[in-house]
């Protein structure tokens, strides 16, 4: 699997999250000290983007509607069956990585 740098941590201040394109997808990268977490960027609710959401205590909410989620799972906060895909964060060089499968 490919490992694909999102975004250098000295770009994404403590307690923020941003919306990064990488690899033809939209991810959610989130920093809570030097914990980083990458969801899908894409609110699985309408479509809302969570990488613009506001972070706090470890629960991003969407900009959109407001629907919230642990950024270390993806889980919902009020429903056990809404979970959004998320990636473990690896830190490369500075960089925040995830690893994908090899784009075609
Ligand atoms: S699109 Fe995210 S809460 Fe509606």
């Amino acid at each position: 699997m490919a490992l694909i740098p999102l975004i250098a941590t000295s770009e994404l201040p403590d307690g923020t999250g941003r919306e990064v394109v990488a690899v033809g997808k939209i991810f959610a990268v989130y920093r809570e000290g030097d914990n980083y977490h990458v969801l899908d960027g894409i609110c699985p609710h309408a479509g809302g983007p969570l990488g613009k959401g506001t972070l706090q205590a470890g629960v991003v909410t969407c900009p959109w509607h407001g629907w919230q989620f642990h950024v270390d799972s993806g889980q919902h906060c009020l429903s056990t069956e809404i979970c959004t895909a998320r990636w473990p964060a690896e830190i490369e060089d500075g960089m925040i990585c995830i690893r994908l499968e090899q784009p075609e």
